[in-house]
């Protein structure tokens, strides 16, 4: 299968960021990417400035809202496109408490405009590859592990809202015959996280000595992956996965949010040794509990192995030791998402 142009929605965000980034180091790829990205807050151009430098014949950005199905009609036909990878959401969950019309707006309305301008050139059209999260099976207990066969079972406004764009996904290929593909991930973490999301915001507490927000008891557990890892997973199912079909994507690496946050704590203190105010575990805040909040999420992604030969590269300690030393590192792009115009311009369109 060749792609020739392919548009990457929600490209300028976290993942979908790392995934331009990935797809055009590669020798298998030798086609043009079309980032459609509507740059809200949590969208960051400066995330592919070099790209954008660089790889002017080969990566193009438009500003746009997958919500605007003429805007997007009219990008896709300007250029040429044959193949969508669609990451565009509202991706967190305790704004999708808060705030749930734009998670219903994007994640569903925007997904439905994206699968009918495909079904309208379906003569031409090659792939549709859906980015979801295993968080559509709402939670495990003590033992067992998420399958392609799990029921859905969303608990937030998020999830909800996601596993009703995975449905329409799937009822486009079986009625219509469209051929798409659907990976359902587990948490992610890595460079050009929103530091909203619980790994970038315990880096940056720690590391300007602020409280570090532990909800309820710090138990609930989540299967950890490298972002590179489900950047090379979403590849090699658009490249070898059968079309109609889901597959779950995970780290193989449960770990509980406290002991997270302990590890970033302690890796803090071994990088920019301990100061006055002692330890970083002192930072550690128990705060009141999410409401719904998911106790346990684990993934089997035996399909993924056996089918496709994909197995995750990057140990926790490994991912996580890169991932604080990145935030470390890029402290311009830390400080322009920190920034109090950045942080008033986000209550205001999206709720403190
Ligand atoms: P993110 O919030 O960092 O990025 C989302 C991007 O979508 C941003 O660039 C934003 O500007 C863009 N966007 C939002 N609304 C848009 C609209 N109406 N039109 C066009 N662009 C719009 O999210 P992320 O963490 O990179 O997640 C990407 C995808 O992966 C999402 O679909 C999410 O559900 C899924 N996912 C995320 C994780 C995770 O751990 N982060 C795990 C599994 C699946
Ligand atoms: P998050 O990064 O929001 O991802 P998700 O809710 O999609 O899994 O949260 C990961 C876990 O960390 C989740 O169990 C909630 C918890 N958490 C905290 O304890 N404190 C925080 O400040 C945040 C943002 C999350």
């Amino acid at each position: 299968m060749e792609i020739k142009n392919l548009m990457v929605t929600g490209g300028s965000g976290f993942i979908g960021s790392n995934f331009i980034r990935y797809l055009l180091k590669r020798n298998d790829f030798t086609g043009r990417i079309i980032n459609a990205d509507k740059l809200t807050y949590a969208g960051n151009p400066d995330n592919l400035k070099d790209i954008e430098k660089n790889c002017p014949e080969r990566y193009r950005f438009e500003r746009a809202d997958i919500c605007d199905f003429q805007q997007m009609e009219e990008l896709y036909r300007r250029h040429d496109i044959d193949s969508i990878c669609h990451f565009a959401a509202e991706s967190h969950v305790d704004r999708s408490i808060k705030r749930p019309d734009a998670f219903i707006n994007t994640n569903i309305i925007g997904t439905f405009n994206l699968l009918e301008i495909a079904r309208a050139n379906q003569n031409t059209f090659r792939l549709f590859h859906h980015i979801s999260t295993d968080e559509v099976y709402g939670s495990l207990g003590k033992e067992g592990l998420f399958s392609e066969t799990t029921p859905y079972r969303p608990n937030s406004p998020y999830s909800a809202s996601k596993a009703s764009s995975d449905h329409l996904v799937r009822a486009y290929n079986k009625t219509y015959g469209l051929p798409t593909t659907i990976s359902n991930c587990s948490n992610n973490y890595g460079p050009y996280q929103f530091p909203e999301k619980l790994i970038p915001l315990i880096i940056l507490n720690a590391s300007g000595g602020e409280d570090l927000p532990v909800y309820g008891d710090g138990k609930n557990v989540r299967d950890w992956l490298y972002v590179e890892d489900h950047c090379d997973a979403i590849w090699t199912i658009m490249k070898g996965g059968n079309r109609g079909e889901t597959y779950n994507i995970g780290g193989n690496r449960e770990m509980e949010n406290l002991a997270i946050v302990e590890m970033v704590c302690d890796m803090l203190d071994e990088i920019l040794e301990v100061d006055a105010q002692g330890p970083r575990r002192n930072l550690i805040t128990f705060v009141k509990d999410r409401p719904g909040h998911d106790r346990r999420y684990a993934i089997d992604f035996s399909k993924l192995r056996s089918e496709l030969d994909w197995v995750p590269e990057e140990s926790f300690e490994s991912g996580l030791r890169k991932t604080v030393r990145w935030y470390l590192e890029n402290s311009e792009w830390v400080a322009r998402v920190k920034s109090k115009e950045y942080q008033s311009w986000i209550d205001e369109h999206y709720g403190s």
